[in-house]
C-alpha cells in the first residue's frame, strides 16, 4: 500500500491552527507535531498520552492493527460500521460513486477519515492537506434550510431506521445538512443546532449555525430512536433526570417526536460559550493509545480503569483523587439503573492535559430492558467467588481510593436516593409494558443483592 499523507489542524480563539502531520503506511501510522505549535503551545495536543511535552519533536507512532488501524484519537472521528450509522451509509454511498471508488478495508476508512474527520466531537480536524484546511476554516458551509417534519433529511433518516429503500440520494442529505461529521455509537444521530428555548418541536439546523428564526441556537446532539428500541429516548431521558438529581454533571437535553420518531437532543459540552472546540476524548483512546491490549470498548478490566486514572494524573493535571471517586459513582449508578452498557467510550475525559477531567454525564441508558443487552457490566470486574456480589463491589472501589466501608456508604446512599426509580420507569409512557416490567423487576433483584 502507498504511504497516505494528512494535517491535523484545530480551532482556537485566534484562529485555525496546524498542529501537525500525519502519515500512515499501513502498518503504523506516524503524527509529527509541526515546530510552530512545539514553539508557541496555542491548543491542547493531539491527545492526553500524546503531549509535545512527551514526545517533542519526535513522531507519535502506533502500531496498526486491523481493528485500530490509525491512533485510537483519530479512529473516534471515523464513523463506525454499524447499522445504525447514518454517517457512514451517507459517505460510504458518496465515495461508491467515485471511479474508481475506494477499496474495502483500511482504504475506505482513511477516505472516511478525509470526509467525516472535521468538525465533529472534540477539537481534531483533520484534511487531506494545508490548503483545504485554510479552505474548510475560511468558508463555512452553511446550508440555509432549517430542517422541518417535511425535509428529504427526515425521510431519509426514516428510511435508513426502517431499511426501507433509498429513495432520497445521499448527497441530497448531505447537501442539506452540510458536511455531516462523525459520531460514534450505536444509535443513529447527527450533530445539530436547535432553538435554545425550553420546548423543541424537532427542527434543527447544521452544526454552527448561530440562529434560527432569529432566535439564539444551542449545539446539540440528536440521537434518533430506532424501532427495535422503542422506548430508549424516553429512558434515557430518565436516566438524564436521575443523575443530575444525584449531584452528577449532566448536560441540557430536548425531547420531540417527528414523524412518529422520538427523538431526544443533547447539549454539547465539547463547546465553549464561545463556539470553540474542547478536548473530549474516549477512555477507550487514552487506555488504548497506552496498551496494546486494549482495542475495543469492553476490553478492559474496572480496576484497570482505576489503575489507569492513576497513571495518567502523573502525565496530565487531572485530580486524581475526585476522578477515580466520579467514576466509581458512576459504576454504581449504571448497576442500580440496570444501564450495563457503561463501556470504555461512554467515558470520556474533557478538555486538554494542562486542565482536564471526567466528562459529563452522557449516553446512561439502561439498556438491560432488552434481553440482548442484558449485561450486569459491560466491562469485566475480576471477581473473587468466595464473597458475595456486593462485597466484591465494595472491593472494586479500592482501585478508586475507596475505603470498602467508604464503598458502601456510597452504594446504600445512591441506592436509598434512587428508591423509586423502578416505580418512575412503570410510569414511564412511550416504552412497552414488556421492556418496562423487565427492567423494573430486574432493577428491584439487583439492588436487593447489594442492600
Ligand atoms: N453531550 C455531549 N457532548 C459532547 N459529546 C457527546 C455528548 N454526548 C455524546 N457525545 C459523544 O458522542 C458519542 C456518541 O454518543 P452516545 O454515547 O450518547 O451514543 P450511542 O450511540 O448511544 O452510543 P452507544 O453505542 O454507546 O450506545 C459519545 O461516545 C461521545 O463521544
Ligand atoms: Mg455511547
Amino acid at each position: 500500500m502507498a504511504d497516505r499523507y494528512a494535517v491535523v489542524w484545530t480551532r482556537t480563539g485566534a484562529g485555525p491552527v496546524k498542529m501537525g502531520n500525519l502519515v500512515a503506511t499501513g502498518r503504523e501510522c506516524r503524527f509529527s507535531y509541526t515546530d510552530e505549535f512545539l514553539q508557541r503551545r496555542p491548543a491542547p495536543a493531539l491527545s492526553l498520552l500524546a503531549g509535545p511535552e512527551l514526545f517533542g519533536s519526535e513522531p507519535v507512532v502506533y502500531r496498526s492493527s486491523a481493528r485500530m488501524p490509525l491512533h485510537p484519537r483519530l479512529m473516534s472521528l471515523v464513523p463506525a460500521d454499524s447499522p445504525g450509522n447514518l454517517q457512514r451509509r451517507i459517505h460510504t454511498e458518496l465515495l461508491a460513486r467515485r471511479s474508481p471508488p475506494p477499496a474495502p478495508g483500511f482504504e475506505t476508512e482513511w477516505e472516511l477519515l478525509l470526509l467525516t474527520g472535521h468538525g465533529g466531537i472534540g477539537h481534531i480536524d483533520v484534511f487531506g492537506d494545508d490548503i483545504e484546511a485554510e479552505d474548510w476554516y475560511a468558508n463555512p458551509v452553511h446550508p440555509q434550510s432549517v430542517v422541518g417534519r417535511r425535509s428529504a433529511v427526515w425521510r431519509f433518516v426514516r428510511e435508513e431506521i426502517e431499511q426501507s429503500g433509498h429513495a432520497v440520494p445521499a448527497d441530497t442529505v448531505a447537501e442539506l445538512l452540510g458536511p455531516t461529521p462523525s459520531v460514534g455509537g450505536m444509535i443513529p444521530k447527527l450533530l445539530a443546532t436547535i432553538v435554545d428555548a425550553p420546548a423543541w418541536d424537532g427542527r434543527f439546523a447544521p452544526p454552527g449555525t448561530p440562529a434560527i428564526d432569529d432566535r439564539p441556537a444551542v449545539e446539540v446532539i440528536l440521537k434518533i430512536e430506532p424501532a427495535p428500541y422503542a422506548g430508549l429516548a424516553e429512558l434515557e431521558a430518565l436516566c438524564l433526570d436521575l443523575h443530575r438529581e444525584l449531584g452528577f454533571e449532566v448536560p441540557r437535553y430536548w425531547r420531540a417526536d417527528v414523524d412518529g420518531m422520538p427523538l431526544l437532543a443533547v447539549e454539547r459540552f465539547d463547546r465553549t460559550a464561545d463556539g470553540l472546540p474542547l478536548p473530549l476524548e474516549s477512555f477507550l483512546s487514552v487506555m488504548a493509545a497506552g496498551s496494546r491490549a486494549v482495542r475495543g470498548s469492553a476490553d478492559a478490566e474496572w480496576s484497570s480503569v482505576g489503575r489507569m486514572l492513576e497513571r495518567l494524573g502523573r502525565v496530565a493535571s487531572l485530580d486524581v483523587k475526585r476522578a477515580r471517586r466520579e467514576v466509581y459513582r458512576r459504576f454504581v449508578l449504571a448497576f442500580l439503573t440496570g444501564n450495563g452498557d457503561l463501556h470504555l467510550e461512554n467515558l470520556s475525559f474533557l478538555g486538554g492535559a494542562d486542565a482536564v477531567r471526567v466528562a459529563p454525564v452522557y449516553d446512561p441508558s439502561p439498556m438491560r430492558a432488552w434481553p440482548r443487552h442484558d449485561l450486569r457490566s459491560a466491562l469485566p470486574v475480576d471477581f473473587d467467588s468466595a464473597l458475595s456480589l456486593a462485597e466484591n463491589l465494595y472491593a472494586l472501589g479500592a482501585h478508586f481510593g475507596l475505603r470498602r466501608d467508604e464503598a458502601a456508604d456510597l452504594w446504600s446512599e445512591l441506592r436509598r436516593r434512587s428508591e423509586d426509580y423502578p416505580e418512575r420507569i412503570m410510569a414511564l409512557e412511550q416504552v412497552p409494558l414488556a421492556r418496562r416490567r423487565t427492567l423494573a423487576d430486574l432493577v428491584r433483584r439487583e439492588r436487593a443483592l447489594v442492600s
